[in-house]
């Protein structure tokens, strides 16, 4: 019986692993000092603070959940996102009660049970960060400003960012009452999801991703038209802030997220190069979540990146740190065999990456395989080097040789 992993889900392996470990470590850098710490929120809660946060109307909680019962009946749900988890967790924390601003960072897989294609999964990471106690326009900026620093920090180029502001509460009713305005005569035509979302949440039609739906909402009233004073007033000084931090931005006033908890500020990064999945990284303001959770009237602000997105971008271009093995201890005999073993330990526990040869292998086959795993030095050791207490090296790089006695090893693999 062969096995195979599920559509859309996908291994992480060597090498690859190492440009993952590579941005996760950029992230850490550099999210700390803006004051981000990490948490890690379970990968299951419970299904309803999804429903709640993302919106009854929207793909995610309409088609993409991963939900299930558990033994005792109630409803679970792998998470699809990291907002609402982190929003639970600071309202059951009480950690509106620490100083503000609260500021947090996590790493990890999420759940949408979309159509697999590049740069869409099933099962996919996200890096992401939300700041919790701040109204200021300013923290909008360093959020744009800290996401732009991780990017060039990777050498990732050609990035777009975009930006919108979808309002509050106050602007909203009146929008929606222009959309429902111009759907009004052409609902008919849109998809049956469109046409049920006109009666319950016509904001949710400007996501569609049906081809004819995107045709019929050309020119559709733009919510950056319909700001209220509050509004507008924190759009123009964060535009201001991105101007003085000299991030590049474009105002896309067809930017509509697709979750229901955004207020204000919304913003994606975008890249060509990724073809039709092109956000690498999204996010936006949620000023009533926190309130909506149980908490106290909490602005926030967050985002998150696509782990799958960043690396397929540096794949080719980045610097990144596989390791490579610096000893490969060729033993012949027993007594060799023994003292092999004692000098890879010693060497490990230097941090040193030391292999030996098993199963009684020939020697020319101990030395095919230190050079199949691209050994930098190898060590041979018989039993005359055992009675000699002598060992010889050889550096296969460029065939130079020496010897060393047994206790001048450790030393001499520790890089200066
Ligand atoms: P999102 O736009 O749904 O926002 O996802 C953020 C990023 O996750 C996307 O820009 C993309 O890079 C990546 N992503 C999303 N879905 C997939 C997928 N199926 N396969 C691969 N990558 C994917 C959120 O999740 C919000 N929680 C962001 C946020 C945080 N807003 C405020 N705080």
């Amino acid at each position: 019986m062969k096995y195979n992993a599920l559509k859309g889900i996908h291994d992480i392996l060597p090498p690859d692993i190492y440009i993952w470990q590579k941005v996760e470590k950029t992230a850490k850098d550099i999210f700390s000092t803006y004051g981000f710490h990490e948490i890690k929120p379970p990968i299951m809660e419970s299904t309803e603070i999804f429903i709640r946060s993302i919106g009854e109307t929207t793909d995610i909680v309409e088609k993409e959940m991963y939900t299930f019962r558990d033994k005792a009946g109630r409803y679970i749900t792998l998470r699809p996102e990291g907002t609402a988890p982190v929003v639970r967790s600071y309202v059951e924390n009480h950690l509106y009660n620490l100083p503000s601003p609260q500021k947090f960072f996590y790493y990890g897989p999420m759940f949408r049970y979309e159509r697999p294609q590049a740069g869409r999964f099933r099962q996919f990471y996200q890096i992401g960060a939300e700041a919790f106690g701040v109204l200021d326009p300013k923290i909008d900026s360093e959020i744009l400003a800290m996401l732009k620093f991780f990017f060039e920090k990777l050498e990732i180029e050609n990035l777009r960012f975009e930006v919108n502001s979808i309002g509050c509460e106050h602007c909203r009713p009146a929008y929606k009452k222009a959309l429902l305005n111009f759907f009004s005569d052409k609902i008919n035509s849109f998809c049956p999801d469109c046409k049920r979302r006109f009666e319950l949440n016509p904001l949710r039609i400007l996501d569609c991703k049906v081809n004819a739906c995107i045709q019929l909402r050309n020119g559709s009233p733009k919510i950056i038209e319909f700001l209220c004073k509050n509004c507008r007033e924190h759009f123009e000084k964060f535009i201001s802030f991105i101007e003085l931090l000299n991030i590049p931005y474009l105002i896309n006033p067809n930017m509509v997220r697709g979750l229901d908890y955004y207020t204000r500020t919304t913003f994606e990064i975008t890249c060509d190069q990724l073809g039709a999945q092109s956000a690498i990284a999204a996010g936006g303001r949620y000023d009533r979540l926190v309130e909506e959770f149980g908490g106290p009237p909490t602005p926030a602000i967050g985002f998150a990146a696509g782990m799958e997105r960043i690396t397929s971008l540096i794949k080719s271009s980045c610097n990144y740190n596989i390791p490579h093995l610096k000893v490969f201890i060729a033993v012949i005999g027993s007594h060799a065999e023994k003292k092999g073993l004692i000098m890879a330990s010693s060497l490990r526990k230097h941090g040193i990456w030391a292999e030996i040869g098993y199963e009684g292998q020939s020697l020319k086959g101990q030395l095919r395989k230190a050079n199949r795993l691209s050994a930098e030095y190898v060590l041979i050791i018989g039993d005359e080097e055992i009675n000699s207490g002598k060992v010889k090296w050889k550096r296969l790089s460029d065939g130079k040789q020496g010897e060393l006695s047994f206790d001048e090893i450790n030393n001499f693999f520790i890089s200066p």
